[in-house]
């Protein structure tokens, strides 16, 4: 039966396998080859294994997706909105300095798992998530080119809000620095702790559009 779980320590090696994998098969042609390549598994189990042992506040709630056999095939994460540099259109509304604003920090599906409804399940398992944990509203980015993301996002209830932004960030942090929350890159920081600051992000290797979708959990 498939089901959906909050992540272990445990979890790690799995994590590590999906991520992975999502990116090199999501982001070629949209990140260096190279950058893409170097991208291991067994490198990123620590850091997983890290992110999932000295979870604090202000950091992600990690879920997993099983499959019918029991392999670990998806992984989300969810958590307060983080301050990001919006380029253009909305920036942080007055909400964003309250705990009321949740985010979908993440959500991968190993590729052999994609196109089967796997990532919808996985979705609304986290948007649940978002709920039980308070929030009434959340946001998340996705680049402008991931269409299959987009889609995704669009079924079930997510919608452009205009904020846009060209940032580094999975670049100079790695797609692990996403999920790390206080380890991460400095342009990622907890809305809550920033209050009222705009985050200035370091010269950036990386334009990439991404998009900000919005919806009421
Ligand atoms: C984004 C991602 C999670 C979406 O997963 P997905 O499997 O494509 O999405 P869904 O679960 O909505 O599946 C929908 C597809 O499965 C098909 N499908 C097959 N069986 C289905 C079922 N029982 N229920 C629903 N859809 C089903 C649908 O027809 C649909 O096909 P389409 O997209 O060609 O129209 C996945 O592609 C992924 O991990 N990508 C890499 C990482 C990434 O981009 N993450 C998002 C960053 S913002």
């Amino acid at each position: 039966m498939v089901q959906v779980r909050k992540a272990t320590v445990e979890d790690a090696a799995a994590m590590a396998v999906v991520h992975t994998a999502a990116w090199k098969a999501a982001y070629r042609g949209e990140m260096p080859d190279a950058y893409l390549d170097g991208l291991d598994a067994t490198e990123a189990t620590g850091r997983w294994r890290h992110a999932l042992a000295h979870r604090g506040e202000g950091q992600a709630t990690n879920l997993v997706l099983e499959d019918d056999a029991g392999t670990v095939v998806g992984i989300a994460g969810v958590g307060p909105e983080r301050l990001v540099e919006v380029t253009s259109g909305p920036g942080p509304r007055p909400s964003d300095e309250d705990s009321s604003v949740g985010e979908l920090w993440m959500i991968n599906l190993h590729p052999a798992s994609w196109g089967k409804g796997l990532g919808r399940r996985l979705l609304e398992s986290a948007t649940q998530e978002l709920r039980a944990a308070g929030y009434r509203e959340a946001v998340l980015w996705v680049l402008d080119t991931n269409a299959r993301a987009r889609r995704l996002y669009g079924r079930a209830g997510w919608a452009a809000d205009g904020a846009s932004r060209r940032t580094a960030r999975s670049i100079r942090s790695g797609p692990y620095g996403a999920i790390i929350g206080a380890a991460a890159a400095a342009a990622i920081r907890p809305a809550k702790t920033n209050a009222g600051s705009r985050i200035t992000t370091p010269p950036r290797a990386d334009r990439r559009a991404r998009a900000r979708y919005r919806r009421r959990c």
